[in-house]
């Protein structure tokens, strides 16, 4: 099984990098050839919006990774993507990939909206593990709403699965233990009270995505 590992954080020792890391550690448990790719360090152009992708069915833009990465792309059974939320949405290392998904598809412009095809159609197993600031798991609807569309113009028997951690804003806090996020949490305005459940809940979220880690696409 090919897994393509998609890391948004620009941490090292991020909350969606030790989410990585687990989902990664369940991977190898069942036979898996891994690709992880860090978005913050990928040379990836910018989509230019030329279009061209539309007549030759791939990306015209060169001299940068794109094309050894659409290939990992295309070949993967697995694509989990680990990514903190900016904004309510993607950081933009992680965003200029997923524009360059344009050239996976055909785009048609309909009186009613737009219709994505793909060239060729996927059976794909997406995993989203996202790493977030806030207590509440809204802000990070727009980058779930994104892949839920993906996955869905791009096959029908593509599938969809999500983690999203909450009240992470620390790097590495996943992986605090309940002595640090005692002390951490009054310095960020939190109660310290929350601590213990929090610890608890934390390390919840990375069994989680151990778990995710060893099922297998199912199609
Ligand atoms: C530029 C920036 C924008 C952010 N925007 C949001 C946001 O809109 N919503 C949210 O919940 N957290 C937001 N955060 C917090 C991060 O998503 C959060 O700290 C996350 O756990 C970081 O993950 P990482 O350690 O893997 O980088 C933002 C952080 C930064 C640096």
């Amino acid at each position: 099984m090919k897994v393509l590992a998609l890391n948004g954080s620009p941490r090292k020792s991020g909350n969606s990098s030790s989410l990585l890391k687990e989902f990664l550690n369940g991977a190898t448990n069942i036979d898996s050839e891994i690709t992880e790719i860090v978005a913050d360090k990928a040379d990836i152009k910018s989509c230019k919006g030329c279009l061209k992708c539309n007549v030759y069915k791939e990306c015209v833009i060169k001299g940068d990774e794109w094309s050894q990465l659409s290939k990992s792309i295309l070949e993967a059974d697995t694509i989990v993507i680990a990514s903190p939320i900016y904004f309510h949405h993607l950081p933009g290392p992680l965003k200029l990939i997923i524009d360059r998904f344009r050239s996976f598809v055909d785009v048609r412009v309909t009186e009613e909206g737009i219709n994505h095809t793909p060239w060729q159609s996927w059976t794909k197993r997406f995993v989203l593990l996202l790493s977030l600031g806030s207590s509440a798991p809204d802000d990070a609807k727009p980058v779930i709403d994104l892949f839920r569309y993906m996955t869905e113009i791009m096959g029908k028997q593509n599938s969809l699965e999500v983690l999203t951690a909450t009240r992470l804003q620390m790097n590495g806090q996943v992986k605090m233990n309940e002595q640090r996020l005692s002390g951490l949490y009054p310095r960020i305005g939190l109660s310290e009270r929350l601590a213990h459940n929090d610890y608890l809940r934390n390390q919840d979220f990375l069994k989680q995505a151990y778990k995710m880690g060893q099922l297998e696409p199912s199609n």
